[in-house]
């Protein structure tokens, strides 16, 4: 399985157990949240076998729901951010992601990215705003809406921003 970590902070965002589709000339991944359960999350990213699930946790009568995507990766939302405030976010991201790409990630990246932050911006009253476990402070965010009136959230996340690793 692949799981893809945030190439600034290295914490763990998304794994190819969610499908995403390609947006915005391949900048954003458009990746579907859902509404779960709790403990029924099953999916493995194989980071932690040993914390959780004891035997005799039986079945939680106070059963908690969970963003899947949220709960799998342990993302941490943030206060929502104003246009100014992220705009100085994503400059700042800009800056610092553009150290780690190669020539021809950069090139595509310089190309893109206007369109990609327009498109965000477009939405920024319905963005929820999430970084990686670590909290790291130049870490990639990760944005979340419900589109289209959906019940369940739909993820984006920045693509030259995450490294593949096999696990
Ligand atoms: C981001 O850039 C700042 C300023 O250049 C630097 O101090 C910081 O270490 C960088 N962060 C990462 C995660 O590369």
């Amino acid at each position: 399985m692949l799981v893809y970590q945030d190439l600034l902070s290295g914490d763990e965002l998304l794994s190819d157990s969610f499908p995403y589709r390609e947006i915005e000339n391949g900048m954003l991944w458009e990746v579907d949240g859902k509404w779960v359960v709790q403990g029924a999350v099953d999916v493995d990213i194989g980071a932690n076998p040993s914390a959780e699930g004891g035997e005799d946790e039986g079945v939680d009568d106070q059963a908690v729901k969970v963003v899947d995507i949220v709960d799998t990766f342990r993302l941490q939302e943030q206060p929502p951010f104003d246009k100014k405030q992220f705009l100085t976010q994503i400059k700042k991201f800009i800056k610092n992601l553009s150290e780690k790409l190669d020539d021809e990630q950069k090139e595509k990246f310089r190309k893109n990215i206007e369109g990609a932050t327009k498109f965000l911006l477009s939405k920024i009253k319905d963005l929820q705003f999430f970084v990686g476990e670590s909290m790291h402070d130049d870490g990639c965010l990760v944005f979340a809406y419900y589109k289209d009136g959906s019940a369940d959230p739909t993820f984006l996340y920045f693509a030259l921003a995450l490294k593949e690793v096999k696990c």
